[in-house]
């Protein structure tokens, strides 16, 4: 079964001096996800948020092999933010901007978004096992976000598991499901179709499912 962390560090790992923070789930996922995003980012430049980036390490994975690409991790957690900076530190990269503090409950997102010292026009919006350890409105201020900031050619990207038409696909994500609920009620395996009518809601569609390790999906969502 899936296990979700909600605040890094405090399970046990190994928290370096710095404040970079390691999850374990990063070691599993980050080379599948990367061969989905690589398919759509080869060639490509231009900005890429990622939303909820928790520990900082995927952004560092996937900038390392994306010279044209600025990437833009954030999240809300404190803590998280200073593992984001200490990763980003560590790794060196010229193509890493400091961590925006994003509450995805905004649709907004965050003022940087819209007063000139952030990113505009998105060529991607990466978020990896959030909206499920989340309140709905998590995905309600995604998309919104989204809508406004990406591009014609954008994408949304979004990792983890869902739910097919109100049916888990796997019985260790109903499991899963269960303990989300129990721990929040509010949390919970989404369904691609609740996710699908946000999309519509807010100007965008569904354009790519691929079957991921583990019993997880990449969603891809983009313009209507
Ligand atoms: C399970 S972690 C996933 C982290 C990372 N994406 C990964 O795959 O390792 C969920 C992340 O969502 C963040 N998060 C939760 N609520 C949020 C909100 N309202 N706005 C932004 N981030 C949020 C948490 O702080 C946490 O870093």
């Amino acid at each position: 079964m899936a296990e979700f962390v909600v605040e890094f560090g405090k399970d046990g790992r190994p928290v370096e001096a710095d404040g970079r923070l390691d999850a374990a789930a990063f070691h599993r996922n980050h080379e599948p996800i990367w061969a989905v995003l690589e398919k759509f980012l080869a060639g490509k430049s231009g900005d890429v948020v990622e939303a909820g980036s928790g520990t900082g390490q995927h952004v560092v994975h996937f900038a390392t092999r994306t010279p044209d690409i600025t990437w833009w991790p954030s999240d809300l957690n404190e803590r998280h933010l200073k593992s984001i900076e200490a990763w980003r530190t560590h790794a060196g990269l010229p193509n890493i901007r400091p961590p925006l503090q994003i509450d995805l409950t905004d649709p907004a997102w965050c003022p940087e978004m819209h007063d000139g010292s952030g990113p505009t026009e998105l060529l991607a919006v990466f978020c990896a096992n959030v909206i499920h350890i989340a309140p709905w409105r998590v995905a309600e201020g995604l998309f919104a976000g989204a809508a406004r900031y990406l591009r014609g050619d954008g994408r949304l990207f979004l990792y983890g598991p869902f739910k097919r038409e109100g049916k888990h696909t796997a019985l260790s994500n109903a499991v899963f499901d269960t303990s989300l609920r129990e721990q929040d009620p509010e949390w919970g395996v989404r369904d691609i179709a609740d996710l699908e009518k946000l999309a519509k809601a807010v100007g965008l569609a569904l354009v790519e499912t691929t079957d991921m390790p583990a019993n997880n999906l990449m969603l891809a969502f983009g313009r209507r």
